[in-house]
C-alpha cells in the first residue's frame, strides 16, 4: 500500500474523529440587536398605542411581552370572557379600559394597532374588522381557521394598505437569523431533507387544560365566542380546548407545524406552497377530540423534503429541526430539550466528515495488483494539499441565545416599527398565510381525507392528486 494514501486517509481520518466526539465544538453566544428607542425617553409622536384583542393565555403573554418593547403603550384591552379584563391589566400592569366588544376599540381614533389573539376561528372577522377600520394588525398563528380565510385576510390587508405581522415569532429568533446566514452561505451543501418535531408529554402540552371556577354563560358572551361554529349550549370544556375542535381550532398542525413550517420557511427562504403533503397520524392517548394527538407529515418541496412529527406522548425529542446537508447538517434545538445548552435554545452546525476517499470497500474483493494500481491512480487524481492549505471543516459550532431572550420581544418590537416606519415586518400576510396552508390545511386536509393534498396555485385550493 502506498505510504502517501496511507497519510492522506489518516489526515481524514483524524478530521472525521475530531467531528465525531465533538473535540473541536466552539461555542458562541450570539448577542440580540438591540431595540429601537431602548434605554431612552421615547416622544409621544413616536409611542406607538395599541389595543388588545383576546385576551386569554396567549393574549396575556403578549401583553407582558409589550411591557419590554420600547416606545409602545397599551391603551385598551377586549375579552368577551370577563375574569379576562382583569388577566389583561394585570399582565400589562396598567388600569385600561376594558370591554366585551371589540368594535369599541376599533372605532377609537387614538388606536394605532392591535394585537388579535381570539380563538382560530375568529382570526378572519377580527382581523378583517381591524384592518376595515384602519388599524394596524399583529394576529396570532396560525393565520387562518381555512384556506379561503387566508385569502380573505391578505385582501382586505392589502385593499388598506395594513402593516400585518403574523405571530410565528420564532422568525425573529437570533438563532433563526443564524441559522438562515448558515443556509445561504452553501456550508451545509446540497441539503435533500429537513426533519422538525415538537413533542409533548402533558395534558397541559395536549390542551387539556383546567376550566377556571367562573366560567359559565353569565361570564363569558358564549354566542359571540361561537361565531360561526354549530350552536351548542355552553361547554366550559370546548371554550378551554377549543385546539381540539375542528369547529374552533386547528389541531397540532394550526398549534405546532405552523411553527416548524414558519422557520423553515425563513431559513430556506421559500415562500410557497409545497406541492404535495402526506399525512398520517391518530388518537392513542387524548380520546376527547376530532384532531389526532400523534401527526405526521411529509411535503414534496422543489429542491428537499420536509418531515414533521408531533406527538402528546413522549417528549424526548421535544422541539428540534435537522437540515441534512451534504457537506453538513444544522440542528435547531429549542428551550427545555434535553440537548439544549442556553434558556432561548441552540444551534449547532456538524460538518460531515470527508466520504471522498480512496474506495475500500468494494476493492476488498480486487487481486492486491489492482488495488495497488488503483489506488495509485487515485493517489495521482487526488493530490494532497501542500502544508497549510488543507481545507478540512472539522469541529461543531454551537450557538446559544443568552438567558433571558426572548424572540417573541423581538418579533413585537419588528412589527411596532415597521408601524412606525411603514417598512416591511419579518412575517408579513403573504408569509403567515403559506405557512399556514402548508403547516396546517394541507396537512389536515391529508390526514382528514386519507390522501396526498396537492396544492393548485390556479384555484389556490388544496385538491386530491
Ligand atoms: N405564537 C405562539 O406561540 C402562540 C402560543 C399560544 C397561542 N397562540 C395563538 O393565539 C391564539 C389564542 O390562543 P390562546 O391560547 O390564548 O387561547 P385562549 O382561549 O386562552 O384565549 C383566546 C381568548 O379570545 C377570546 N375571544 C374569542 N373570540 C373573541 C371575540 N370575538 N372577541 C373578544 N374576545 C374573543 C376568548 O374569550 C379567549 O379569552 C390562537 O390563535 C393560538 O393559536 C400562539
Amino acid at each position: 500500500m502506498s505510504k502517501n494514501i496511507w497519510s492522506r486517509r489518516r489526515f481524514m481520518q483524524m478530521g472525521t474523529a475530531a467531528v465525531a466526539a465533538g473535540a473541536a465544538a466552539k461555542v458562541t453566544l450570539l448577542q440580540p440587536t438591540p431595540l429601537w428607542g431602548y434605554g431612552r425617553a421615547v416622544g409621544a409622536s413616536d409611542t406607538v398605542r395599541f389595543a388588545s384583542i383576546g385576551t386569554g393565555v396567549r393574549g396575556c403573554e403578549l401583553l407582558a411581552a409589550t411591557l419590554r418593547v420600547p416606545g409602545v403603550e397599551c391603551v385598551a384591552a377586549c375579552d368577551l370572557y370577563d375574569s379576562r379584563h382583569l388577566a389583561a391589566q394585570e399582565a400589562v400592569q396598567k388600569q385600561v379600559p376594558t370591554t366585551r366588544n371589540y368594535k369599541e376599540i376599533l372605532d377609537r381614533k387614538d388606536v394605532d394597532a392591535v394585537i388579535i389573539a381570539v380563538t382560530d376561528h375568529q382570526h378572519r372577522k377580527v382581523f378583517i374588522d381591524a384592518v376595515n377600520a384602519g388599524k394596524d394588525v399583529y394576529c396570532e398563528k396560525p393565520m387562518s381557521h381555512t384556506v379561503d380565510d387566508g385569502f380573505a385576510m391578505i385582501e382586505a390587508a392589502q385593499k388598506n394598505n395594513r402593516i400585518v405581522q403574523v405571530g410565528s415569532q420564532r422568525v425573529s429568533s437570533i438563532l433563526y437569523a443564524k441559522a438562515k446566514e448558515i443556509w445561504d452561505s452553501g456550508r451545509l451543501g446540497q441539503v435533500d431533507t429537513i426533519e422538525a418535531v415538537w413533542d409533548r408529554n402533558s395534558d397541559s402540552g395536549a390542551w387539556m387544560f383546567p376550566i377556571p371556577p367562573d366560567a359559565n354563560e353569565r361570564t363569558i358572551d358564549w354566542n359571540t365566542w361561537l361565531g360561526d361554529a354549530p350552536k351548542r349550549p355552553f361547554d366550559g370544556r370546548r371554550f378551554v380546548s377549543w385546539r381540539c375542535y375542528k369547529d374552533y381550532g386547528t389541531g397540532l398542525p394550526g398549534d405546532l407545524f405552523v411553527h416548524l413550517i414558519s422557520g423553515i420557511h425563513y431559513i430556506t427562504g421559500v415562500n410557497t406552497p409545497p406541492a404535495r403533503a402526506f399525512s398520517t397520524g391518530g388518537i392513542y392517548h387524548y380520546k376527547e377530540r376530532d384532531f389526532g394527538d400523534l401527526q405526521w407529515t411529509i411535503y414534496d418541496y422543489p429542491k428537499f423534503q420536509v418531515i414533521l412529527r408531533c406527538n402528546q406522548n413522549n417528549r424526548y425529542e421535544d422541539q428540534q429541526f435537522a437540515f441534512y446537508g451534504k457537506k453538513g447538517t444544522m440542528f435547531i434545538r429549542g428551550a427545555g430539550a434535553p440537548q439544549a445548552l442556553g434558556a432561548g435554545g441552540s444551534l449547532s452546525f456538524v460538518p460531515e466528515p470527508p466520504y471522498q476517499t480512496a474506495e475500500e470497500y468494494s476493492t476488498g474483493s480486487w487481486p492486491e495488483a489492482q488495488k495497488e494500481e488503483y489506488l495509485a491512480r487515485w493517489e495521482r487524481e487526488h493530490p494532497e494539499p501542500a502544508a497549510g492549505q488543507a481545507k478540512l471543516e472539522s469541529g461543531e459550532e454551537v450557538y446559544v441565545a443568552p438567558p433571558g431572550y426572548s424572540d417573541l420581544v423581538d418579533h413585537l418590537a419588528n412589527f411596532f416599527q415597521a408601524v412606525r416606519t411603514r417598512k416591511p415586518v419579518v412575517e408579513n400576510e403573504v408569509f403567515g398565510n403559506v405557512a399556514a396552508l402548508t403547516g396546517c390545511h394541507m396537512s389536515n386536509y391529508s390526514y382528514f381525507n386519507k390522501t396526498i393534498a396537492a396544492w393548485d396555485a390556479g384555484s389556490n385550493k388544496i385538491k386530491n392528486t
